[in-house]
Formats: C-alpha cells, sequence, structure tokens
C-alpha cells in the first residue's frame, strides 16, 4: 500500500505530523485534518521530531494494517520519552474497526479518531490535554455538508462528493469503515468548486467509493451534477473516480460528450474479475457481458476514450478457468492501464468467511501473469500516442526546466518548459510514449 507523508514547511511549537496509508480518500482525509487543525492553531511540520501531535492516518482495504500501526507507534517511542506532551493518534479505516483494541494494545497512544469522527478533531485534541486517552465517537453525527478543506490546492485538486458505499462487494471492508453512502448538497459543491477557481484550481477530480450512485437533496443525479459543475463553474477541467459500472448509463456518458471541452476523456471502471460467476459471488450485481456492454456504450459516445480498472486475483473459489476469463478480457477491453490485487480476507467482508480461501502462492501466479499480459498489451497501446498532440495542464516545473503535466486523457507527460507554464494548457507534442509517462515537446 501507498505510503504519503503529507507536510508543510515551519517548525512551530504545536506542530503536527500525519502520515497517510491508501487510496485518494485518505489522503483528501489527511488534508481535511491539516486544514481542521490549522484553524486550532497547529502547524504542518515535516518530520515527527518537529511535532507535539503526531497521526498515522490508516487504511485497510488491501491489508492487514494493525501491525502496521503499531510498528509506527513504536518509532515515536523515544520521541514520546523525550517529550511527554507528545500526543500520538491514529485516524482512519483502522482507528474506525479497531478502537478498542488500539487503545487496549498500544499504551503509547493517546487517541483514535474513526474516519465518520474527523471533523471533531479538534474538540478531541482539545480534550486530550484533560484526559488520557479518548475517541471520538463514531456515530455519523453531522450531515456531511462541510466545506471542501483544502490548504494548499494547487493547479488539480480532489473534490469528494460521496462518502461511504452501500454496495457491499462481499471482499469490500470500505462499507464497515466508511458506513452508509452519502452525498453532499450539488448546491454546495457548486459553492465549493467555484471557491477553489477563485484560489487558482483549473482541474477538480470529483470523487466518491462509487460516483455514480450520487443523489443530491435536490434530486439531482451523477450526470446532472456533472453538468451543472461543468456549466455552473468556472473549472477549466473536470474528471471522477470510481465508477461503478452497474450504475453507469447513457445518460452520463451523454453528459460527458456534451461537455467533451471541460469533462476529461478518462474512465477508470473497476471490473474485479472477467468471469460471470465471480462477479455474483462478488456481489457486483453484472456479468461481463453487461460489463462489455457498457465499454461498447461508452466508447461509442466518447471517441478517443480511455479506460483503466481494478482487478482482484484469487478471489475466494476462482478456478483456472475462471481466471482465465480475465485474462481474456483484457483482449476484449483495451485498458491502458489496470490495478490489480491478490484477495485479501477483510474483516466483517462476507467473502472472509469462504470456505474456499486460495493458496497464496496460486494468487501471486495469477496476479504475475495477469501484469505480465497487461504490460504487452499497454505497450503496444501507447504508441499510438507518438506524433499526436495533446493538451497538458501543467502542474509543474523544476528548477532544471523539466516540466510535467497531464493530458486530458490522464496521460502523464514530461517536456521542458518555464515556471510560467504551471496552470495553464498547453500542446505538447509525444515524442516517445511509454505506459506509465510520456515525454514530449512543447508545441509553439
Ligand atoms: N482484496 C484485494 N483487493 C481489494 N480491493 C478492495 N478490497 C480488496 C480485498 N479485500 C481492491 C478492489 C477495489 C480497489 C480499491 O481495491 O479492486 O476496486
Ligand atoms: Fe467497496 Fe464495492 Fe463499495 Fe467499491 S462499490 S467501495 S468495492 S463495496
Amino acid at each position: 500500500m501507498e505510503k504519503f507523508s503529507t507536510s508543510g514547511p515551519i517548525k512551530e511549537k504545536n506542530g503536527v505530523f500525519i502520515t497517510t496509508y491508501g487510496c485518494q480518500m485518505n489522503v483528501n482525509d489527511t488534508e481535511r485534518m491539516f486544514s481542521l487543525l490549522e484553524m486550532s492553531n497547529y502547524t504542518p511540520v515535516t518530520s515527527a521530531d518537529q511535532a507535539s501531535l503526531i497521526k498515522i492516518n490508516s487504511c485497510s482495504v488491501r491489508e492487514k494494517p494493525v501491525h502496521k500501526v503499531h510498528s509506527e507507534v513504536g518509532r515515536y517511542r523515544k520521541l514520546k520519552e523525550m517529550n511527554p506532551n507528545l500526543k500520538i493518534g491514529v485516524a482512519g479505516c483502522v482507528a474506525q474497526q479497531e478502537k478498542k483494541r488500539l487503545i487496549a494494545d498500544i499504551p503509547l497512544l493517546d487517541f483514535v479518531v474513526g474516519t465518520d469522527a474527523i471533523d471533531q478533531l479538534p474538540e478531541l485534541v482539545n480534550k486530550l490535554d484533560r484526559e488520557k486517552q479518548v475517541s471520538a465517537r463514531f456515530e455519523y453525527q453531522k450531515p456531511y455538508q462541510i466545506e471542501t478543506l483544502i490548504r494548499n490546492p494547487g493547479v488539480s485538486t480532489f473534490v469528494n462528493i460521496t462518502k461511504g458505499c452501500d454496495n457491499f462487494c462481499t471482499f469490500c471492508v470500505v462499507p464497515f469503515t466508511r458506513g452508509r453512502e452519502r452525498s453532499r448538497k450539488a448546491q454546495e459543491l457548486i459553492q465549493d468548486i467555484q471557491k477553489l477557481v477563485d484560489r487558482g484550481v483549473k482541474e477538480v477530480t470529483l470523487l466518491g467509493q462509487n460516483v455514480n450512485s450520487y443523489k443530491s437533496e435536490c434530486g439531482a443525479d451523477f450526470a446532472d451534477l456533472l453538468r451543472l459543475v461543468a456549466t455552473e463553474t468556472n473549472i477549466q477541467r473536470i474528471r471522477y473516480t470510481t465508477s461503478h459500472p452497474k450504475d453507469f448509463n447513457q445518460k452520463l456518458v451523454d453528459i460527458m460528450q456534451e461537455h467533451r471541452e471541460k469533462v476529461c476523456e478518462y474512465i477508470h471502471l473497476p471490473v474485479q474479475s472477467g468471469n460471470s460467476q465471480v462477479l455474483d459471488r462478488m456481489n457486483r450485481n453484472y456479468t461481463r457481458e453487461e460489463y462489455i456492454q457498457k465499454v461498447k456504450m461508452i466508447e461509442r459516445a466518447i471517441p478517443g476514450v480511455v479506460l483503466s480498472t481494478d482487478i482482484i486475483v484469487g478471489f475466494p473459489g476462482e478456478t483456472d478457468e475462471q481466471f482465465e476469463d480475465t485474462l481474456s478480457l483484457l483482449d476484449e477491453v483495451s485498458y491502458e492501464s489496470i490495478y490489480a490485487f491478490k484477495y485479501s480476507p477483510r474483516p466483517f467482508t462476507k467473502a472472509a468467511q469462504f470456505t474456499d480461501q486460495v493458496d497464496e502462492q496460486i494468487k501471486s501466479e495469477r496476479l504475475n501473469r495477469l501484469f505480465a499480459k497487461h504490460d504487452e498489451i499497454a505497450r503496444k497501446l501507447c504508441k499510438k500516442y507518438e506524433g499526436q498532440t495533446l493538451e497538458v495542464l501543467v502542474e509543474e516545473v523544476n528548477a532544471e526546466g523539466r516540466a510535467f503535466g497531464r493530458s486530458t486523457q490522464n496521460k502523464v507527460v514530461h517536456f521542458n518548459g518555464t515556471n510560467a507554464l504551471v496552470g495553464q494548457t498547453v500542446a505538447v507534442k509525444v515524442i516517445e510514449a511509454f505506459p506509465q509517462t510520456m515525454r514530449g515537446e512543447l508545441k509553439n
């Protein structure tokens, strides 16, 4: 699992240091925690030894992270001995699930805060001075309608539109860690996005576990929201993730096409497996054939659309033949990138109880075969970009004049440029294309 270190510049007496594991949702939660703590007189610092508050923002989607939390807290033991006022806490999915156990098992820990209780963090931190170990209440207390909290949004940023998930895919812990799905109000999102535009943001990615089941209080569905963001804000580019194939519909692709000058032609559409029986046991609510039909619908409506997907190998009971169906799906759907994982049993989930768990070694072999096959496909697919001119939104330029940005197809493109280009959309001719990145040159 990825580990991001998110921190700010200055050493201060109320320094806060947060390490973040996991998905974009968690990275966003860290941003939110920093923003809330800044309002409570904390300043982000770049290393744990500068901090008076250390937080581990954990993730449990694909791993057993409790050990990781134990060992990370252990690494701060010395700091705690030197500074008894140092507070150490755990946030995120693991905190949500393992609250009591963590507090009981790790004496060094001062607090835990679940994913639903983030907004109570300032309150909780104040309380820490009075009580030894506290944990925020886990019940969802306020409607989810708080302004998007982002400290330094940069050129491109993520905006949560929903929280939680009601789908209960049998492998997935998210419905247990993040609770029932809640959608933010469309009007509030429009206001937030326009405020981000006023702060210089050019691109937003609308974020949710299943954006396609978004439903605003006013009745707007996800396609309506996309149209509203395109027409009622001055944002230049819109992306979104993650989509659930069962809820992906014609209306959405029509609106994407109608607003193609703003909505990027890139869709992450997790399939999880290429076999309908496995999909059924995963409770995905679509078959292989239905998935392929949706892909065809998307490709018809959005010329040049780029697709990526998530795949799980070694789901309980997955036979060799069923895994072959996942391999063969790669021949039918031209994914330019895939994110593939070995199935890992998660607490509370149905699949963890299935008795036909697959051997670890078989899972590893399947994962290797899948990556090897996709690698070959991706190498061929990316060649079509060589010689093409892409519209690149410039995100960063370093001191040596090496610039990078993303194309509307979500391709990372490197080229030579000046700092003045940051935030601009420029035409870049691709010289050399690889599956993950491209090298190009600026066109005049
Ligand atoms: N084991 C392996 N992969 C998982 N994912 C979610 N839960 C599990 C699990 N228990 C993967 C899915 C999902 C992505 C975010 O993580 O592919 O789409
Ligand atoms: Fe998990 Fe399925 Fe919800 Fe995605 S849609 S968060 S995989 S339960």
